[in-house]
């Protein structure tokens, strides 16, 4: 792919092709995406998890965000990048929102990502877009908000909860989002948003009727040696390869082979 895609793109890719995002958080994993046909990347707040070791991800910074987001850009100018919104650095007030949607969009990312419908989501949604910076809604199974939730659980699959989240998107299109991401809902309800919004869907964990498709990095290609939810379909088993890697240079270690005369300096004859 030759031209990098904005959150315009985007919005004109529904109903003609589908798209695709997958999350990257350092330079040499953008440089790769950087050489694939991928349309977008995003530094999501996962990082907090699969970088950080942390148990969810609401312990993860603005700068820390910062620091993941700027190697990326590094290694993938030539790729759209949203960026994760990290827990508390939209939520306080407007005025926060917009400091640190900036310092996101200054770090090189093209859109920033928010979870939630809830107040003062909508106002922040409205703020930012109409000062140029495009969101991503995010909604469904929001991270974010696991401690409410009571774990990482499928949301919308009661009537009720699944009106709630129609209308909630369809809310989130009038302030101006661009596209909204769906995760771990039914798919019979990501189909119905699917068709209501103007703008695209995105889904995660939301089955086949969307108009695109993200997934976390270390599970697409199978470097997550931790259960990964059903949803997730691993393109390469690249943890079985690093781990007989490692194993393989342990052993040439121990038993002298690794360096061989090949791989060493050795003075110049005269
Ligand atoms: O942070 C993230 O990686 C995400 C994906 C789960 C969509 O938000």
């Amino acid at each position: 792919m030759d031209k990098k895609l904005y959150a315009p793109d985007i919005t004109k890719l529904k109903g003609v092709r589908k798209f695709s995002m997958v999350t990257a958080y350092d330079y040499t994993s953008a440089l790769l995406v950087s050489m694939t046909e991928i349309d977008v990347i995003l530094v999501g707040d996962s990082l907090a998890m699969v970088m950080l070791g942390h148990e969810n991800t609401l312990n993860v910074t603005i700068d820390e965000m910062l620091i993941f987001l700027k190697a990326v850009k590094k290694g993938a100018p030539n790729k759209m990048i949203v960026a994760d919104m990290p827990f508390l650095s939209y939520q306080i007030d407007i005025k926060d929102a917009i400091e640190n949607a900036g310092k996101l969009i200054k770090a090189g990312a093209d859109a920033v990502k928010i979870e939630g419908f809830e107040y003062p989501i909508p106002e922040v949604t409205e703020r930012l877009s109409s000062i140029g910076i495009p969101v991503m809604s995010h909604i469904g199974l929001t991270p974010q908000h696991v401690l409410k939730f009571g774990g990482f659980k499928i949301q919308a699959n009661t009537k009720e909860e699944a009106d709630k989240i129609v209308s909630a998107s369809k809310k989130l299109e009038e302030c101006g989002a661009f596209c909204v991401l769906l995760e771990a809902i039914p798919e019979e309800i990501s189909e119905v948003i699917t068709k209501e919004l103007r703008i695209p869907t995105i889904g995660i964990g939301a089955g086949r009727f969307v108009d695109g498709q993200v997934l976390v990095w270390q599970d697409l290609l199978g470097i997550n040696p931790n259960k990964v939810p059903k949803f997730v379909r691993k393109y390469a088993n690249i943890k079985d390869t690093i781990i007989e890697s490692l194993n393989r240079y342990h052993f040439d270690v121990i038993n002298s082979t690794f360096p061989s005369f090949e791989e060493a300096y050795h003075l110049k004859r005269v």
